[in-house]
């Protein structure tokens, strides 16, 4: 079988550690040439580079292992770059968060005010190492699951509309774990119908192979419990918040039943119910949650791996659940044709939506990409929640390229998380004082 070349960029990044294990494990489907690690920060990428160093050698010496800051040495002959970066990194995701808070709206890393402010400054990092791969790999893809992945898929779209990247995002695929066991099937077993924006969106069918329907079941399920399972089904959604998180689909479920929703529907739906509850520990919000939980575990066993000069007894833990990163190398490198729900421009797949938006829905990859599959007409209620939100992320990235505060305070009036022109503005304001040299000067 082939081997490839991987590089990953963000490769300080508190999932890195995970997805190396995950790689690693899954090196029989998906074997490894060189794995490489691209960061921007040095001292962070490398106290995770010289521990996976350490970790590699005793577990898969026969990989070339480089980690790096130098762009031409991480983008030089690879095939795939798995990006996650997060620009501005934890720092910033506490002002994402905690900003919107003093104008009394809820902050968070992807949906709402907080979104919009990391969209702004994700677009320059991910332009940078697109270009970086297409100087160096022209033939690489990007499997690009750097956040907000929705506003940085329209960047892509816009900014790159012929470049090698795919936008994903785990979540439809943690959903679909949290089901497979609330049905006691397998994952993998399943076969969904979807529709939606990133963090946005419907499951309209869950079904097996021979084609029953778990539509209903899981419904009601969830009607009582949300997805909160009885085992948990992966390592990284199980932080109070996140068990808050699930249970609240139960809510979300409410309005809509005819489908099963994504989580991150909670944030447009309940968005006074968020900041009530923000509002309780202003001080100490999922950034804080993650900097004193995952971040500090996973760095502090990188230190524990470089100070005994070994990983064993220590390693660290595989995101199992990552393995849909694998499944999609796969799907191009070897033309499986899987089914996977990815972010794509819409082109038709939603009937009734517009051509150019960038929309979540289930795709058949091979090696020239995803191709979308149909989904049809959907219903007018979330049609205009879409609508909206879609606008919102169009404007964002039309702020980017133009530079214009005009369109970002649109863009801000428009979300439905804020309640006034007037508010927006102010948040506005605030942004961009907060977010500094991360963001283009707005005219
Ligand atoms: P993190 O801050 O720990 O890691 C991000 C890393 O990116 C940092 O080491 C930072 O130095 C680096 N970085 C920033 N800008 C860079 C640039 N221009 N070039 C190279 N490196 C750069 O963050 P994290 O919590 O581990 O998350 C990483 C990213 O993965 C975030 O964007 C997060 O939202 C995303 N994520 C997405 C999904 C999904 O469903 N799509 C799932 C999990 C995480
Ligand atoms: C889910 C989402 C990601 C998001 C992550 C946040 O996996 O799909 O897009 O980045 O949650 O998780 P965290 O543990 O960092 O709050
Ligand atoms: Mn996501």
């Amino acid at each position: 079988m082939k081997k490839f070349s991987v590089v990953i960029a963000g490769g300080g990044s508190t999932f890195t550690p995970g997805i190396v294990m995950m790689l690693l494990d899954n090196l029989d489907r998906f074997p490894l040439r060189t794995l490489k690690l691209y960061d921007n920060d040095k001292d962070r990428q490398k106290i995770l580079g010289d521990a996976l160093e350490i970790l590699l050698k005793e577990q898969a010496p026969e990989i070339e292992f480089i980690y790096t800051t130098d762009p031409k040495t991480a983008f030089t002959d690879v095939d795939f770059c798995m990006a996650h970066i997060r620009v501005g990194k934890y720092a910033m995701r506490e002002k994402d968060e905690k900003v919107p808070l003093r104008h009394g709206v809820f902050g968070q890393e992807t949906c709402g005010p907080g979104g919009i402010a990391y969209g702004m400054r994700s677009i320059t990092g991910m332009l940078e190492i697109i270009d970086y791969m297409e100087q160096y790999s022209p033939n690489c893809w990007m499997l690009n699951y750097s956040n907000p992945a929705a506003i940085v898929a329209e960047a892509c779209r816009v900014l790159r509309p012929n470049s090698k990247v795919l936008n994903i995002c785990d979540m439809p695929v943690g959903t679909l774990r949290r089901m497979s066991q609330i049905v006691g099937k397998k994952p993998e077993e399943l076969e969904v119908r979807y529709f939606g924006l990133n963090h946005f969106g419907w499951w309209t069918s869950v079904k097996d192979k021979e084609g029953h329907e778990y539509l209903d079941q899981i419904r009601d399920y969830v009607s009582e419990h949300g997805y909160l399972t009885q085992i948990e089904v992966d390592t990284q959604h199980t932080d109070p918040s996140w068990q808050e998180t699930h249970k609240k689909a139960k809510d979300i479920l409410a309005v809509t039943p005819e489908y099963l929703p994504n989580t991150y529907l909670k944030y447009y739906l309940y968005p006074d119910y968020v900041f009530e509850h923000m509002k309780e520990h202003p001080e100490y919000t999922r950034a804080n949650e993650v900097m004193q939980g995952r971040e500090k575990h996973v760095f502090d066993h990188a230190r524990k791996i470089i100070e005994n000069g070994s990983a064993e007894g220590i390693g660290f833990d595989i995101d199992s659940h990552a393995t849909f990163i694998v499944d999609l190398a796969r799907a191009i490198a070897f033309n499986t044709h899987e089914r996977m729900v990815m972010i794509v421009e819409n082109n038709g797949a939603i009937a009734n939506f517009p051509d150019n938006a960038m929309v979540e829905v289930p795709c058949i990859v091979g090696v020239d990409g995803p191709e979308p599959l149909t989904q049809g007409n959907i219903p007018a209620f979330q049609h205009a929640l879409m609508f909206q939100q879609v606008t919102v992320e169009k404007l964002v990235v039309e702020a980017y390229v133009e530079k214009s505060y005009q369109k970002m305070w649109q863009a801000l009036t428009l979300s439905k998380t804020v309640p006034s022109a007037q508010v927006a503005k102010e948040l506005l304001d605030d942004l961009i004082e907060e977010n500094g040299d991360f963001w283009p000067e707005l005219h």
